[in-house]
């Protein structure tokens, strides 16, 4: 059922306010600043005993990985990195005991994040979901985890889920945090933005029409760039995945950091740039990188955040609101989802089925 929307995309990426208050409803505790996620099976000891995480996905589901490996290295400070399931379960991986693995899917039934799932167990490693399908062949062969409550989700861009499934790595990251060296008090600074995510994300779509002029104009290039940095890169790499997916117009995400060792040679007025540019502590080389690329010729469209000052550079900008540097790639990436919408909106294609996908690719 559509409910009013032209697509299932569209209502899914409306829903996300409600889908990220079923997220965390009954999952905060403000009294001790911490996460209360039973699912998990694991008690304050074993969260204690593990020394690095690896996240397994794949597509989007691997970006959002990588914006929580980068969430919980810096709320927990434990090694953590993601990696593609599909890559993963073909090279014979060193499965240790003090890792904790966390496989991420919205449909569960991914045959590659299955079979990575499956190799981790039968190395007797400890795995744990971020999944949405309950029951799915992924809930039921992990160890414990957490589930999205996203709700069906059927456009095959993933939206919705994939929001839940940053939140859910936010509240992973709390309870190793916590049971480490992350204080109370810090603990309830991102218990308190957590709670602030769906009024945000509601104002980020509030700016619809103004994203879906931005579109338009992406959606004459050929080719963009989307480049970002430390947290913004996961953001850059999902938004580029989101733009090539349904508006089949080449999309490549680069780390700012190393445009100048390559990719800037492929700069000029026919090669426009989506920069993220939070206001963190990375927002003056993100200014300078947005301003080699403009005095080449490329146009760029920035998704920052209100007190970033631009100076003389003169960009067209997305404004999200700001939460805790930490959670940043949270509401960044929405703008990119409206942006990819509004490309192959313009475009006139088949937004909820684009050609050669499948929403869960379940076969070898
Ligand atoms: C891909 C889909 O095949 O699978 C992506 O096209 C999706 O949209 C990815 O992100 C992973 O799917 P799932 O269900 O495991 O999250």
């Amino acid at each position: 059922d559509l409910g009013g929307f032209p697509h299932y995309m569209a209502k899914e990426i409306q829903e996300q306010p409600e889908s990220v208050e079923r997220m965390i409803r009954g999952r905060l505790d403000d009294r001790f600043g911490v996460a209360r996620l039973d699912g998990l099976n694991l008690t304050p000891r074993e969260l204690r005993g593990f020394s690095r995480v690896k996240i397994l996905g794949c597509g989007s589901a691997y970006y959002v990985g990588q914006i929580g490996a980068t969430m919980i290295e810096e709320l927990a400070r434990i090694p953590a990195d993601a990696e593609a399931a599909s890559e993963f379960r073909y090279r014979n991986p060193i499965i240790e005991a003090d890792t904790l693995y966390i496989a991420v899917s919205q449909s569960g039934e991914t045959i590659d994040t299955a079979f990575a799932v499956e190799e981790i167990k039968r190395k007797g490693g400890r795995v744990v979901g971020l999944v949405n399908v309950v029951g799915s062949t992924i809930a039921r062969a992990c160890d414990g985890g957490v589930y999205l409550h996203a709700g069906p989700e059927i456009a095959v861009a993933s939206t919705k889920a994939l929001t839940n499934m940053a939140v859910g790595f936010a509240l992973i990251a709390l309870s190793l945090g916590r049971v480490r060296d992350l204080s109370n008090a810090d603990g309830q600074r991102i218990i308190d933005a957590i709670r602030a995510l769906p009024g945000q994300i509601k104002a980020v779509l509030d700016d619809e029409p103004a994203i879906a002029e931005h579109a338009k104009a992406a959606a004459t290039a050929k080719s963009l760039f989307f480049i970002g940095r430390v947290r913004g890169f996961p953001v850059a790499r999902e938004g580029a995945q989101k733009f090539k997916e349904i508006s089949y117009r080449h999309a490549e995400a680069y780390q700012t950091s190393e445009l100048k060792h390559g990719p800037l040679a492929l700069i000029d007025d026919s090669l426009p740039t989506v920069a993220i540019v939070p206001a963190d502590e990375l927002a003056d080389r993100n200014l300078a990188a947005m301003q080699q690329i403009r005095a080449r010729g490329g146009a760029v469209l920035a998704v920052t955040h209100e007190n970033v000052d631009f100076g003389e550079l003169d960009v067209p900008r997305i404004v999200v609101p700001r939460t805790e540097p930490e959670l940043d790639p949270i509401l960044l990436t929405i703008p990119l989802q409206l942006l990819a919408y509004h490309a192959a909106l313009t475009l006139g294609y088949d937004i909820d089925k684009p050609r050669n996908l499948a929403k869960s690719v379940t076969v070898e």
